[in-house]
Protein backbone atom coordinates (compact mmCIF):
# COMPACT_ATOMS: atom_id res chain seq x y z
CA UNK A 1 0.00 0.00 0.00
CA UNK A 2 1.12 3.65 -0.88
CA UNK A 3 1.89 6.28 1.31
CA UNK A 4 0.67 8.59 -0.79
CA UNK A 5 -1.07 9.12 -3.59
CA UNK A 6 -0.38 11.42 -7.03
CA UNK A 7 -3.07 13.08 -6.76
CA UNK A 8 -3.14 14.16 -3.21
CA UNK A 9 0.47 15.57 -3.98
CA UNK A 10 -0.60 17.58 -6.74
CA UNK A 11 -3.63 18.88 -5.36
CA UNK A 12 -1.40 19.88 -2.37
CA UNK A 13 0.78 21.53 -4.55
CA UNK A 14 -1.91 23.43 -6.65
CA UNK A 15 -3.20 24.32 -3.55
CA UNK A 16 0.23 26.15 -2.69
CA UNK A 17 1.23 24.01 -0.11
CA UNK A 18 4.57 22.86 0.49
CA UNK A 19 5.30 19.01 -0.77
CA UNK A 20 6.88 16.86 2.49
CA UNK A 21 10.23 15.22 1.78
CA UNK A 22 9.22 11.83 1.69
CA UNK A 23 6.26 13.30 -1.21
CA UNK A 24 9.46 14.87 -3.04
CA UNK A 25 11.30 11.54 -2.68
CA UNK A 26 8.28 9.66 -3.98
CA UNK A 27 7.78 11.81 -7.26
CA UNK A 28 11.37 11.39 -8.28
CA UNK A 29 11.50 7.80 -7.49
CA UNK A 30 8.27 7.41 -9.27
CA UNK A 31 9.48 9.17 -12.54
CA UNK A 32 12.21 7.20 -12.71
CA UNK A 33 10.82 3.69 -12.30
CA UNK A 34 8.06 4.85 -14.36
CA UNK A 35 5.13 4.07 -11.51
CA UNK A 36 4.01 7.68 -12.09
CA UNK A 37 2.69 8.18 -15.74
CA UNK A 38 3.73 11.06 -17.46
CA UNK A 39 0.72 13.24 -17.59
CA UNK A 40 0.75 12.97 -13.68
CA UNK A 41 3.91 14.50 -13.53
CA UNK A 42 2.92 16.81 -16.09
CA UNK A 43 0.16 18.26 -13.86
CA UNK A 44 2.65 18.27 -10.73
CA UNK A 45 5.63 20.49 -13.24
CA UNK A 46 2.52 22.63 -13.68
CA UNK A 47 1.39 23.53 -10.62
CA UNK A 48 5.05 23.79 -9.38
CA UNK A 49 5.36 26.31 -12.37
CA UNK A 50 2.33 28.09 -10.46
CA UNK A 51 2.98 27.95 -6.80
CA UNK A 52 6.94 27.45 -6.82
CA UNK A 53 8.69 25.73 -4.06
CA UNK A 54 10.02 26.45 -0.71
CA UNK A 55 14.23 26.38 -0.44
CA UNK A 56 13.57 23.53 1.40
CA UNK A 57 11.50 21.76 -1.38
CA UNK A 58 13.85 23.02 -3.98
CA UNK A 59 17.01 21.46 -2.27
CA UNK A 60 14.63 18.02 -1.47
CA UNK A 61 14.00 17.88 -5.06
CA UNK A 62 17.89 18.81 -6.31
CA UNK A 63 19.16 15.89 -3.96
CA UNK A 64 16.56 13.66 -4.81
CA UNK A 65 17.74 13.90 -8.49
CA UNK A 66 21.16 14.01 -8.12
CA UNK A 67 20.56 10.73 -6.56
CA UNK A 68 18.35 9.27 -8.76
CA UNK A 69 21.47 7.47 -10.88
CA UNK A 70 25.17 7.30 -11.19
CA UNK A 71 27.33 9.81 -9.66
CA UNK A 72 31.00 10.57 -10.79
CA UNK A 73 33.83 10.13 -8.57
CA UNK A 74 36.87 13.03 -9.88
CA UNK A 75 39.31 12.12 -6.83
CA UNK A 76 41.30 9.98 -9.34
CA UNK A 77 42.03 13.34 -11.29
CA UNK A 78 43.61 14.55 -8.10
CA UNK A 79 43.35 18.46 -7.28
CA UNK A 80 40.92 20.86 -7.26
CA UNK A 81 37.85 20.52 -10.22
CA UNK A 82 35.99 23.27 -11.40
CA UNK A 83 32.60 22.79 -13.17
CA UNK A 84 30.40 25.45 -15.13
CA UNK A 85 27.04 25.49 -16.31
CA UNK A 86 25.29 28.32 -18.33
CA UNK A 87 21.78 28.77 -18.09
CA UNK A 88 21.83 28.72 -21.82
CA UNK A 89 21.65 31.35 -24.41
CA UNK A 90 22.45 32.20 -28.32
CA UNK A 91 26.02 32.88 -29.41
CA UNK A 92 26.49 31.46 -26.46
CA UNK A 93 30.10 29.11 -27.04
CA UNK A 94 31.71 30.72 -23.89
CA UNK A 95 32.39 27.34 -22.26
CA UNK A 96 34.33 26.32 -25.35
CA UNK A 97 36.73 29.44 -24.50
CA UNK A 98 36.73 28.99 -20.82
CA UNK A 99 37.49 25.71 -20.26
CA UNK A 100 41.00 25.63 -22.40
CA UNK A 101 41.69 28.87 -21.38
CA UNK A 102 41.42 28.01 -17.67
CA UNK A 103 42.74 24.57 -18.09
CA UNK A 104 45.95 26.38 -19.44
CA UNK A 105 46.09 28.42 -16.58
CA UNK A 106 46.19 24.74 -13.97
CA UNK A 107 42.83 24.18 -13.30
CA UNK A 108 41.25 21.09 -13.78
CA UNK A 109 37.70 20.76 -15.20
CA UNK A 110 35.93 17.37 -16.23
CA UNK A 111 32.57 18.86 -17.91
CA UNK A 112 29.93 17.91 -18.94
CA UNK A 113 27.59 19.72 -21.03
CA UNK A 114 24.02 19.46 -23.40
CA UNK A 115 22.52 19.77 -26.44
CA UNK A 116 20.84 22.36 -27.91
CA UNK A 117 17.89 23.64 -26.03
CA UNK A 118 14.63 25.47 -27.77
CA UNK A 119 15.97 28.60 -29.36
CA UNK A 120 19.54 27.90 -27.18
CA UNK A 121 22.57 25.77 -28.59
CA UNK A 122 24.50 23.56 -26.99
CA UNK A 123 28.13 22.91 -26.49
CA UNK A 124 27.52 19.05 -27.65
CA UNK A 125 26.45 19.93 -30.91
CA UNK A 126 29.43 22.51 -31.48
CA UNK A 127 32.09 20.04 -30.07
CA UNK A 128 30.46 17.56 -32.26
CA UNK A 129 30.53 19.88 -35.79
CA UNK A 130 34.50 19.21 -35.44
CA UNK A 131 35.16 15.77 -36.96
CA UNK A 132 36.06 13.09 -35.08
CA UNK A 133 35.84 14.35 -31.78
CA UNK A 134 33.78 11.66 -29.56
CA UNK A 135 31.70 13.26 -27.10
CA UNK A 136 30.60 10.11 -25.21
CA UNK A 137 33.69 9.26 -24.05
CA UNK A 138 33.61 5.98 -21.48
CA UNK A 139 34.17 7.21 -17.92
CA UNK A 140 37.50 6.01 -18.04
CA UNK A 141 38.40 7.49 -21.49
CA UNK A 142 37.12 10.69 -19.35
CA UNK A 143 39.17 10.72 -16.28
CA UNK A 144 42.21 9.66 -18.69
CA UNK A 145 41.55 12.72 -21.05
CA UNK A 146 41.38 15.25 -18.03
CA UNK A 147 44.84 13.49 -16.40
CA UNK A 148 46.33 13.89 -19.91
CA UNK A 149 45.30 17.41 -20.52
CA UNK A 150 43.52 19.20 -17.54
CA UNK A 151 40.01 19.46 -19.35
CA UNK A 152 37.61 17.07 -21.02
CA UNK A 153 34.10 18.40 -22.29
CA UNK A 154 31.61 15.33 -23.19
CA UNK A 155 27.66 14.81 -23.00
CA UNK A 156 25.69 13.88 -20.35
CA UNK A 157 26.54 10.01 -18.86
CA UNK A 158 23.34 7.57 -19.81
CA UNK A 159 22.84 7.04 -16.26
CA UNK A 160 23.52 10.72 -14.63
CA UNK A 161 20.32 11.79 -13.30
CA UNK A 162 17.86 9.76 -15.01
CA UNK A 163 15.56 11.74 -13.05
CA UNK A 164 16.03 14.98 -14.65
CA UNK A 165 16.19 13.68 -17.64
CA UNK A 166 12.60 12.45 -17.44
CA UNK A 167 11.16 15.41 -16.10
CA UNK A 168 13.21 17.92 -18.44
CA UNK A 169 11.99 16.03 -21.17
CA UNK A 170 8.51 16.86 -20.00
CA UNK A 171 8.93 20.33 -19.19
CA UNK A 172 10.32 21.08 -22.83
CA UNK A 173 6.96 20.22 -24.07
CA UNK A 174 4.35 21.48 -21.50
CA UNK A 175 5.69 25.05 -21.39
CA UNK A 176 7.11 24.24 -17.57
CA UNK A 177 10.75 25.26 -18.42
CA UNK A 178 10.68 28.74 -17.07
CA UNK A 179 10.13 28.06 -13.52
CA UNK A 180 13.28 28.96 -10.63
CA UNK A 181 12.83 25.52 -8.32
CA UNK A 182 12.90 23.28 -11.54
CA UNK A 183 15.33 25.18 -13.37
CA UNK A 184 17.83 25.29 -10.33
CA UNK A 185 17.15 21.61 -9.10
CA UNK A 186 17.50 20.26 -12.62
CA UNK A 187 20.99 22.39 -13.38
CA UNK A 188 22.14 22.09 -9.68
CA UNK A 189 21.67 17.80 -9.41
CA UNK A 190 23.37 17.29 -12.37
CA UNK A 191 26.26 19.61 -11.18
CA UNK A 192 26.15 17.73 -7.93
CA UNK A 193 26.28 14.51 -9.58
CA UNK A 194 29.20 15.03 -11.80
CA UNK A 195 30.99 15.39 -8.91
CA UNK A 196 33.33 18.60 -9.15
CA UNK A 197 34.48 20.57 -6.20
CA UNK A 198 33.30 23.93 -7.21
CA UNK A 199 30.86 25.07 -9.86
CA UNK A 200 30.75 28.36 -11.47
CA UNK A 201 27.34 28.96 -13.02
CA UNK A 202 26.72 31.39 -15.88
CA UNK A 203 22.79 33.14 -15.07
CA UNK A 204 21.70 34.62 -18.58
CA UNK A 205 18.94 37.48 -18.64
CA UNK A 206 17.23 39.11 -21.11
CA UNK A 207 15.05 38.49 -24.55
CA UNK A 208 17.52 35.73 -25.26
CA UNK A 209 17.30 33.40 -22.07
CA UNK A 210 14.69 31.54 -19.57
CA UNK A 211 15.38 34.29 -16.96
CA UNK A 212 13.84 37.42 -19.20
CA UNK A 213 14.28 39.63 -15.88
CA UNK A 214 17.71 40.35 -13.75
CA UNK A 215 15.43 39.94 -10.79
CA UNK A 216 14.12 36.94 -12.14
CA UNK A 217 18.33 35.69 -12.60
CA UNK A 218 19.15 36.91 -9.09
CA UNK A 219 16.88 35.39 -7.58
CA UNK A 220 17.66 31.78 -9.78
CA UNK A 221 21.24 32.61 -9.12
CA UNK A 222 20.67 32.85 -5.39
CA UNK A 223 18.80 29.78 -5.35
CA UNK A 224 21.58 27.45 -6.99
CA UNK A 225 24.37 29.36 -4.90
CA UNK A 226 22.50 28.25 -1.68
CA UNK A 227 22.05 24.99 -2.84
CA UNK A 228 25.60 24.95 -3.52
CA UNK A 229 26.78 25.56 -0.50
CA UNK A 230 24.62 23.18 1.44
CA UNK A 231 26.29 20.56 -0.25
CA UNK A 232 29.61 21.25 0.43
CA UNK A 233 30.38 22.72 -3.13
CA UNK A 234 31.56 25.86 -3.19
CA UNK A 235 29.46 27.89 -6.13
CA UNK A 236 29.87 31.17 -7.22
CA UNK A 237 27.40 32.47 -9.97
CA UNK A 238 27.65 35.56 -12.21
CA UNK A 239 24.59 36.84 -13.79
CA UNK A 240 25.40 38.00 -17.38
CA UNK A 241 23.19 39.82 -20.26
CA UNK A 242 21.84 37.83 -23.18
CA UNK A 243 19.75 40.22 -24.22
CA UNK A 244 21.21 40.04 -27.80
CA UNK A 245 23.67 37.27 -29.43
CA UNK A 246 27.22 36.89 -27.65
CA UNK A 247 29.63 37.39 -29.95
CA UNK A 248 28.81 37.40 -34.32
CA UNK A 249 28.29 33.47 -34.74
CA UNK A 250 25.33 31.72 -33.87
CA UNK A 251 25.65 27.83 -34.99
CA UNK A 252 27.77 24.94 -34.98
CA UNK A 253 30.58 25.01 -37.12
CA UNK A 254 30.08 28.71 -37.21
CA UNK A 255 30.47 29.07 -33.56
CA UNK A 256 33.65 26.84 -33.12
CA UNK A 257 35.30 29.37 -36.01
CA UNK A 258 34.62 31.53 -33.38
CA UNK A 259 35.59 29.89 -30.60
CA UNK A 260 39.03 29.59 -32.28
CA UNK A 261 39.60 33.20 -32.98
CA UNK A 262 39.10 33.94 -30.08
CA UNK A 263 41.24 31.26 -28.18
CA UNK A 264 44.14 33.44 -30.51
CA UNK A 265 43.15 36.46 -28.59
CA UNK A 266 41.08 37.67 -31.90
CA UNK A 267 37.77 37.02 -30.93
CA UNK A 268 34.54 39.50 -30.73
CA UNK A 269 34.80 42.33 -27.92
CA UNK A 270 32.09 41.00 -26.06
CA UNK A 271 32.51 37.37 -26.26
CA UNK A 272 36.12 37.82 -25.46
CA UNK A 273 35.15 40.25 -22.45
CA UNK A 274 32.65 37.84 -20.99
CA UNK A 275 35.29 34.59 -21.16
CA UNK A 276 37.75 36.39 -19.62
CA UNK A 277 35.09 36.85 -16.51
CA UNK A 278 33.85 33.35 -16.31
CA UNK A 279 37.63 32.07 -16.71
CA UNK A 280 39.33 33.88 -14.02
CA UNK A 281 36.12 32.98 -11.80
CA UNK A 282 37.37 29.20 -12.55
CA UNK A 283 41.12 30.16 -12.03
CA UNK A 284 40.18 31.60 -8.37
CA UNK A 285 37.47 28.95 -7.61
CA UNK A 286 40.37 26.37 -8.39
CA UNK A 287 43.08 28.18 -6.96
CA UNK A 288 45.09 29.00 -9.13
CA UNK A 289 45.17 32.86 -8.37
CA UNK A 290 44.52 35.01 -4.97
CA UNK A 291 41.73 36.87 -7.14
CA UNK A 292 39.58 37.82 -9.91
CA UNK A 293 42.12 40.13 -11.10
CA UNK A 294 45.05 37.99 -11.06
CA UNK A 295 42.54 35.52 -13.08
CA UNK A 296 42.00 38.10 -15.47
CA UNK A 297 45.37 38.58 -15.83
CA UNK A 298 45.96 35.03 -16.70
CA UNK A 299 43.45 34.17 -18.80
CA UNK A 300 44.40 37.32 -21.06
CA UNK A 301 48.24 36.29 -21.36
CA UNK A 302 47.14 32.54 -22.32
CA UNK A 303 44.57 34.08 -24.93
CA UNK A 304 47.14 36.35 -26.41
CA UNK A 305 50.12 33.71 -26.09
CA UNK A 306 48.56 30.67 -27.80
CA UNK A 307 48.24 28.71 -24.28
CA UNK A 308 44.10 28.31 -24.31
CA UNK A 309 44.36 27.26 -28.26
CA UNK A 310 47.05 25.09 -27.80
CA UNK A 311 44.74 23.11 -25.09
CA UNK A 312 41.91 23.44 -26.99
CA UNK A 313 43.74 21.71 -29.63
CA UNK A 314 45.13 19.12 -27.21
CA UNK A 315 41.43 18.21 -25.57
CA UNK A 316 39.93 18.09 -29.02
CA UNK A 317 42.92 15.57 -30.42
CA UNK A 318 42.01 13.90 -27.08
CA UNK A 319 38.70 13.02 -27.77
CA UNK A 320 39.31 11.63 -31.35
CA UNK A 321 38.71 14.91 -33.57
CA UNK A 322 40.75 16.36 -36.22
CA UNK A 323 42.50 19.17 -35.25
CA UNK A 324 43.79 20.12 -38.89
CA UNK A 325 39.99 21.88 -38.90
CA UNK A 326 40.95 24.27 -35.87
CA UNK A 327 44.28 25.15 -37.73
CA UNK A 328 42.96 25.57 -41.01
CA UNK A 329 39.20 26.83 -40.50
CA UNK A 330 38.80 26.93 -44.23
CA UNK A 331 38.03 22.75 -43.72
CA UNK A 332 34.66 23.22 -42.57
CA UNK A 333 32.33 22.64 -44.52
CA UNK A 334 29.30 25.33 -44.24
CA UNK A 335 25.63 25.71 -45.21
CA UNK A 336 26.01 25.91 -49.14
CA UNK A 337 22.51 27.57 -49.44
CA UNK A 338 23.62 31.19 -48.22
CA UNK A 339 21.76 34.44 -48.04
CA UNK A 340 22.80 38.38 -46.76
CA UNK A 341 20.46 39.93 -45.07
CA UNK A 342 21.16 43.90 -45.54
CA UNK A 343 20.19 47.19 -43.86
CA UNK A 344 16.68 48.44 -44.65
CA UNK A 345 18.29 52.10 -43.39
CA UNK A 346 21.52 53.62 -42.16
CA UNK A 347 22.04 54.49 -38.54
CA UNK A 348 22.76 52.63 -35.01
CA UNK A 349 21.39 48.81 -34.53
CA UNK A 350 19.33 49.59 -31.28
CA UNK A 351 18.28 45.94 -30.98
CA UNK A 352 19.29 42.36 -31.69
CA UNK A 353 16.59 40.58 -30.16
CA UNK A 354 18.83 37.41 -29.38
CA UNK A 355 16.04 34.51 -29.19
CA UNK A 356 14.61 35.31 -32.75
CA UNK A 357 18.37 34.69 -33.96
CA UNK A 358 18.26 31.56 -31.77
CA UNK A 359 15.24 30.58 -33.54
CA UNK A 360 15.72 31.37 -37.26
CA UNK A 361 19.17 29.55 -36.60
CA UNK A 362 17.48 26.25 -35.44
CA UNK A 363 14.86 27.18 -38.13
CA UNK A 364 17.85 26.88 -40.61
CA UNK A 365 18.75 23.46 -39.24
CA UNK A 366 21.17 24.70 -36.67
CA UNK A 367 18.93 23.13 -33.40
CA UNK A 368 16.13 20.45 -33.14
CA UNK A 369 12.30 20.46 -34.35
CA UNK A 370 11.80 17.56 -32.80
CA UNK A 371 13.11 15.24 -30.18
CA UNK A 372 16.56 13.00 -31.61
CA UNK A 373 16.24 15.16 -34.85
CA UNK A 374 20.01 15.70 -36.57
CA UNK A 375 21.29 19.01 -36.95
CA UNK A 376 23.16 20.44 -39.91
CA UNK A 377 26.73 21.38 -38.50
CA UNK A 378 26.84 23.79 -41.02
CA UNK A 379 23.89 25.74 -40.69
CA UNK A 380 23.32 28.93 -38.88
CA UNK A 381 23.33 33.32 -39.08
CA UNK A 382 26.70 34.70 -39.04
CA UNK A 383 25.91 38.27 -37.64
CA UNK A 384 28.29 41.01 -39.15
CA UNK A 385 26.70 44.23 -36.79
CA UNK A 386 25.50 44.00 -33.37
CA UNK A 387 24.03 45.91 -30.69
CA UNK A 388 25.61 49.22 -30.93
CA UNK A 389 27.15 49.27 -34.39
CA UNK A 390 26.93 51.76 -36.68
CA UNK A 391 25.57 50.61 -40.23
CA UNK A 392 24.68 51.91 -43.56
CA UNK A 393 21.12 51.14 -45.86
CA UNK A 394 21.94 48.39 -48.05
CA UNK A 395 25.22 47.38 -45.88
CA UNK A 396 24.82 43.60 -44.63
CA UNK A 397 23.51 42.65 -41.29
CA UNK A 398 23.62 39.29 -41.38
CA UNK A 399 24.80 35.94 -43.69
CA UNK A 400 22.21 32.69 -42.69
CA UNK A 401 23.39 29.37 -43.57
CA UNK A 402 21.43 26.46 -44.44
CA UNK A 403 21.45 23.06 -46.72
CA UNK A 404 18.27 23.33 -47.36
CA UNK A 405 16.78 25.86 -49.34
CA UNK A 406 12.90 25.50 -47.82
CA UNK A 407 14.31 26.84 -44.75
CA UNK A 408 15.63 30.04 -45.72
CA UNK A 409 12.48 31.91 -45.57
CA UNK A 410 11.13 31.91 -42.69
CA UNK A 411 14.92 32.01 -41.14
CA UNK A 412 15.15 35.38 -43.14
CA UNK A 413 11.68 36.85 -41.80
CA UNK A 414 12.74 36.21 -38.86
CA UNK A 415 16.35 37.71 -38.89
CA UNK A 416 15.24 41.14 -40.51
CA UNK A 417 12.59 41.03 -37.44
CA UNK A 418 15.01 40.96 -35.22
CA UNK A 419 17.09 44.08 -35.74
CA UNK A 420 16.55 47.54 -34.87
CA UNK A 421 18.28 50.44 -36.53
CA UNK A 422 17.64 54.17 -34.67
CA UNK A 423 18.77 57.73 -35.15
CA UNK A 424 20.99 57.29 -31.42
CA UNK A 425 23.34 54.72 -30.48
CA UNK A 426 21.70 52.57 -27.49
CA UNK A 427 23.61 52.63 -24.28
CA UNK A 428 25.88 50.59 -23.07
CA UNK A 429 24.43 47.50 -21.68
CA UNK A 430 27.21 45.60 -18.97
CA UNK A 431 27.92 42.06 -20.19
CA UNK A 432 28.16 41.35 -16.34
CA UNK A 433 25.50 42.67 -14.18
CA UNK A 434 25.86 40.76 -10.69
CA UNK A 435 28.40 38.32 -9.03
CA UNK A 436 26.53 35.67 -6.50
CA UNK A 437 28.67 34.05 -4.03
N1 LIG B 1 19.60 24.04 -18.29
C1 LIG B 1 19.33 22.90 -17.58
O1 LIG B 1 20.17 22.01 -17.49
N2 LIG B 1 18.13 22.79 -17.00
C2 LIG B 1 17.19 23.75 -17.05
O2 LIG B 1 16.12 23.57 -16.48
C3 LIG B 1 17.46 24.91 -17.80
C4 LIG B 1 18.69 25.05 -18.40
Amino acid sequence: MRAFTMTDIIRKKRLGEALTDAEIDFVVSGAVDGSVPDYQLSALLMAICFQGMTPRETATLTLAMAKSGETVDLSPVGGVTVDKHSTGGVGDKTSLVIVPAAAACGVKIAKMSGRGLGHTGGTVDKLESIPGTRTDLSREEFLSVVRKTGCAVIGQSGNLCPADKKLYALRDVTATVESVPLIASSIMSKKIAAGSDCILLDVKTGSGAFMKTLPEAETLAREMVRIGKDVGRRTVALITDMDRPLGYAVGNALEILEVCETLQGRGPADLTAECVELAANMIVLGGKAPDVETGREMVRAALQNGAAFQKFCEMIAAQGGDVSYLREPGKFALGAVQKTVAAPASGFVTRVAAEEIGLASVGLGAGRETVGESVDFGAGTLLHKNRGDLVTAGEPLATLFTSDAARLPAAEKRVRAAFAIGPAKPAEQPLILARIE
